[in-house]
């Protein structure tokens, strides 16, 4: 199973990761993206079926800032990809 969340220190709002998985990502006022599954917690596995949307999205940002992960996020999203 995998897990996400966005780095929101790194992300530039570039907007390509709610277009790669539109079910997974959304924007802040500021276009700086979260997970919707779970508050941007990364806590909460991705359904099966959403999977190839959050690789594409994974591959698609420009500053790595969608973060993937086989365990739940602990704090500390830096570490993790
Ligand atoms: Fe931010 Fe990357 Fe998405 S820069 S808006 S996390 S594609």
């Amino acid at each position: 199973s995998k897990f996400t969340a966005v780095d929101q220190e790194t992300c530039i709002a570039c907007g390509a990761c709610g277009i790669n998985a539109p079910d997974i990502f959304d924007y802040d006022d500021e276009g700086i993206a979260f997970s919707l599954l779970d508050s941007n917690s990364g806590t909460v596995i991705v359904p099966e079926h959403l999977e190839e949307d959050l690789i594409d999205a994974w591959q698609g940002c420009p500053t790595d800032s969608v973060k993937v992960s086989e365990a739940p996020f602990k704090n500390n999203l830096k570490c993790v990809k």
